[in-house]
């Protein structure tokens, strides 16, 4: 393996320029030639390759976004798109590739890997931590700081009108955002999409705090909920009890950018080191995680197919302690 290629593809997530930092600076180490690959599988498929050096990754590892640019592929769902971008893998002297990536960039992988014979490894970055195989995605952390930080100040002027707010946090088909970020912020209750909503018994809650006389009571809520989604749930609640003063806000994307905090580069920098290493020792077809700060190699079906488990004690927290 001479040379390898490193891009990033579907939601960005805080933290994927830190990985592609150490990609390519790994790769220098091991004296492999290194390209990147803009807009992920578009690029891909486009022949969009650039020359990358130790100097075309200076200065990004505090930086959110990807300097890579990403795409979410359709083209790369047909076989025809898969041709073109192997034969362009193949044009370039590509001898193994780095996807940095969640769920949807991990099923073109497998799809690719059973057609040609090119390896690819994957490293976890989506903000939603939706991945088996690894403690932690490459941009969680981040999310749920700048989550947190908004919510605090929701929190602000929400007892300064005894009001009740609905907050709806990303997670199109998981709760983590919202778990960890709704204990983090002493929310009064949770909804996410591995629990059926149960309107009455979220009714009970809040109106149990209104007795209380709690200044003020905030519900996260994720993306991807049953209930079909903040302002439904809103107007739901309102409608069963409308001494309610209820407002509603949709954190949405300002939750996917920003700075990666110091865990984030540090995980982001070693998974991509490591990497590396993996595709050097003949690994493919694999993602990269940190289990209990172990590196483990958990094969893409895996990781796509069996989605990391809810721990129902962090549930469990919002009940007691919100
Ligand atoms: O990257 C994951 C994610 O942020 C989900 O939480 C969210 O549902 C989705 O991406 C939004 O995607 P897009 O930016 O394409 O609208």
């Amino acid at each position: 393996m001479k040379k390898i290629a490193v891009f990033t593809s579907g939601g960005d997530a805080p933290g994927m320029n830190a990985a592609i930092r150490a990609v390519v600076r790994t790769a220098l180490y091991k004296k492999l030639d290194v390209v990147g690959i803009m807009r992920g599988y578009e690029g891909m498929i486009d022949g969009d390759f650039m020359e990358m050096d130790s100097r075309s990754v200076s200065g990004i590892i505090q930086q959110g976004g990807t300097i890579l640019q990403s795409a979410r592929s359709k083209r790369f769902r047909t076989k025809r798109g898969r041709k073109t971008a192997f034969k362009n893998l193949i044009k370039a002297g590509i001898g193994g590739v780095v996807a940095i990536g969640g769920d949807g960039t991990f099923t073109g992988a497998n799809v690719f890997m059973q057609e040609y014979d090119i390896p690819f490894v994957g490293i976890p970055g989506t903000i939603d931590n939706d991945l088996f195989g690894t403690d932690f995605t490459i941009g969680y952390d981040t999310a749920l700081n700048t989550a947190m930080a908004a919510i605090d100040n929701i929190k602000d002027t929400a007892n300064a009108h005894n009001r009740l707010f609905f907050i709806e946090v990303m997670g199109r088909d998981a709760g983590f955002i919202a778990l960890r970020s709704a204990i983090a912020s002493g929310a009064e209750a949770v909804l996410i999409p591995e629990r059926k909503t149960n309107i009455d018994k979220l009714m009970k809650t809040l109106t149990k705090n209104n007795e209380k006389r709690k200044r003020s009571s905030i519900v996260i809520v994720a993306e991807g909920d049953d209930a079909g989604g903040a302002f439904k749930i809103a107007d739901e609640v309102k409608s069963r009890f409308d001494k309610f003063d209820i407002r509603v806000t949709i954190l949405g994307h300002l939750q996917r950018g920003g700075r990666p905090t110091c865990m984030e580069r540090v995980l982001a920098s070693r998974l991509g080191m490591e990497a590396v290493k993996a595709l050097l020792d003949g690994k493919r077809s694999v993602m990269i995680g940190q289990i209990h700060q172990d590196i483990v190699y958990t094969p893409f079906a895996k990781a796509i197919k069996h989605h990391q488990k809810l721990n129902s004690k962090l549930l469990e927290m919002v009940k007691v302690l919100g």
